[in-house]
């Protein structure tokens, strides 16, 4: 690897749909089963050989996540904090982060994804372009979407369409090289007023330069109360049976 891969958790947004649990309290710390949510995502970067990671909250959330974390000593990582003003969407993230960033690669995951994989090698492989991942959902309409064509490759990508073109899911977690700083730079608010990570995706896909992987184990956004509870109860299910 060239550049070394840095990592940011994103872990802000007002989380209405969970309200009251977010009355007081930001999403990515609510109880997962045995730990709070944001741990989930951090281990999956640790387990990929990232040290350096980027925590992103809200300004009411961020101190919370500074208590919980420090420094990341005691999990062999380094954490820095950045605030993010208002939720203007995912990519505002590499805009937050630039000089964080520096001259390395980046994986960004966000602070309610849950994941069962180990993402090592999709991580540590990583050279250049865009790396994303695709899942099968029975709710497409909710995600990020990838359509493929018979040979895997990727025909288009769209952010929560009305009416999807396929049932592949992109869950949210990324890997980029330094590009997509200038990247993020150019993209322009979408109807819901967000600078949209599928934006991203798509000049990745037009330069010929995005990558897709399946993911095969469990993945849950847990950002609404059946997926929130059913994160917990298949990471209490595994936690017994081990
Ligand atoms: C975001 C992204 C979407 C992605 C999803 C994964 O949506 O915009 O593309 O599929 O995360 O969790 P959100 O859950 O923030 O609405």
């Amino acid at each position: 690897m060239a550049n070394s891969m840095k990592g940011i958790i994103l872990a802000g947004g007002s989380a209405t749909r969970l309200r009251p649990l977010t009355k007081v309290t930001s999403k990515q710390l609510l109880p997962v089963y045995d730990k709070p949510m944001v741990y989930y995502p951090i281990e999956t970067l640790r387990q990929g050989g990232i040290e350096e990671m980027l925590i992103i909250s809200s300004p009411e959330g961020i101190g919370d996540y500074l208590k919980l974390l420090g420094s990341g000593k005691d999990l062999g990582v380094r954490f820095t904090y950045e605030i993010q003003d208002k939720p203007e969407g995912l990519a505002q993230a590499f805009l937050i982060g630039e000089n964080f960033i520096g001259d390395d690669s980046v994986t960004l995951i966000l602070g309610d994804n849950i994941f069962e994989d180990d993402f090592s090698d999709a991580i540590k492989s990583f050279e250049s372009g865009g790396r994303i991942f695709a899942k099968a959902v029975s709710d497409p309409e909710r995600f990020g979407i990838v359509e493929f064509d018979d040979n895997n490759n990727v025909i288009s990508i769209e952010e929560k369409p009305a009416n999807p073109k396929s049932n592949y899911c992109i869950p949210g977690l990324y890997l980029y090289d330094n590009t997509v700083i200038e990247k993020a730079k150019q993209v322009k608010p979408s109807e819901r007023g967000e600078l949209e990570i599928t934006s991203l995706h798509n000049m990745y896909l037009a330069e010929g330069n995005l990558d897709v992987r399946f993911v095969e184990g469990a993945w849950f956004d847990a950002g609404t109360f059946e997926s929130l509870w059913e994160a917990g109860s298949y990471m209490r299910k595994k936690a017994v049976q081990e």
